[in-house]
């Protein structure tokens, strides 16, 4: 078991974030208005919704906005998915151009669509080329490259060491490491000893990832051996999580929002939204997650409901300025 507190500075290659909890990259919400929220709340390191490298090759528009950094949300890491070396190399590049402070590749997306083109999970069964996408990108660029995947494809497989080695061998920086396995999706129970042993089999640092909700769930993948934690769901509507969890890995408690501090930072994000893709898409953005920031407050589903209809910040305001008192 580690000495070192659980809670610590980390290196990632070159790179020294100041601690060990990272946002883990979601698709349709790690947005830069998102990652903005999150670098607030105490995250050590924040990274992108997944990018297509293909799509950067044949220079997609949307695809390089998504590229697009802010200043508030450094060290931010800019997730690439593919699997033509290639074009990883390329899209690395182009990452490392908009700013990136290291560039992750996607090995664990457990989707059908993106399986089937070779990218995200299924790289996990094709170590020699997930090697070749990682030191091709690692030739082609300064920042750190890291990879993010499963323990397994099927509940029960424990991939994890050998990839780790894979990945540490073509000049990975890092790893995350979610501890389910693809076919789980995003549910059911992390398999803790095969995380504990992908930790154990390399130098580089692993940042535990899957279902860690507070500080306990943290502490139960430090002591396991990863060197950091990366936090999906439990931030996406309370992107302070992060320093909650700081606090409580050091022994100490934050209070919990409250409901006015919550909808203040929604109304901060949706700005930050609207500054990125213009007022009324910013709002249009926002409605899948409205729900969520709303829950359990009076009057949620009026509120809700006439949020979809809203097409300027003002609007926003006026209806949810009840809440911020
Ligand atoms: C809506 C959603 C989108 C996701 N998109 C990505 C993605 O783009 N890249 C990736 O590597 N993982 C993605 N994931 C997986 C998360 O990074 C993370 O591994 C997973 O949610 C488990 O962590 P958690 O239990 O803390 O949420 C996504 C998960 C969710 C729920």
């Amino acid at each position: 078991m580690t000495t070192e507190p659980l809670l610590r500075p980390v290196a990632v290659g070159g790179l020294l974030l100041k601690n060990n909890l990272a946002l883990a990259p979601m698709a349709g919400i790690t947005n830069a208005a998102f990652r903005i929220l999150a670098s607030g709340g105490g995250a050590g390191l924040v990274v992108t919704e997944m990018v297509s490298a293909e799509s950067l090759k044949y220079g997609n528009k949307k695809s390089f906005k998504m590229l697009e950094l802010l200043p508030g949300e450094h060290p931010a890491a800019i997730q690439l998915f593919g699997a033509d070396p290639a074009s990883m190399a390329l899209a690395a590049q182009a990452a490392e151009r908009a700013g990136a402070d290291a560039v992750d590749i996607n090995a664990g997306c457990p989707v059908r669509k993106v399986r089937r083109s070779g990218a995200g999970a299924e790289l996990m069964r094709t170590p020699l080329l997930l090697a070749d996408l990682i030191s091709r990108a690692v030739k082609c660029v300064k920042v750190p490259v890291t990879v993010k995947f499963r323990v397994g494809l099927e509940a029960g497989e424990n991939l994890g060491p050998l990839l780790a080695r894979v990945a540490e061998e073509a000049g990975a920086s890092a790893i995350t490491l979610h501890g389910r396995p693809a076919s789980q999706f995003h549910t059911g129970p992390v398999d803790l000893e095969a995380m504990a042993a992908t930790a154990a089999a390399v130098k580089i640092p692993v940042f535990g990832n899957g279902g860690v909700e507070n500080a306990d769930g943290a502490r139960a993948l430090l002591e396991a051996g990863c060197a950091g934690v990366a936090v999906g769901r439990a931030a996406v509507f309370n992107p302070s999580v992060f320093a909650e969890i700081a606090a409580g890995l050091s022994g100490g408690r934050l209070p919990e929002p409250d409901s006015g501090a919550r909808m203040r930072l929604f109304l901060r994000f949706l700005e930050l939204n609207a500054g990125i893709y213009g007022e009324e898409h910013g709002l249009t953005r926002a409605r899948k997650l409205v729900g969520f920031w709303l829950k359990g407050l009076p009057n949620a589903s009026a509120a809700r409901g006439a949020f979809m209809k809203l097409k300027t910040l003002k609007e926003a305001e006026e209806l949810l300025i009840q809440y911020t008192k």
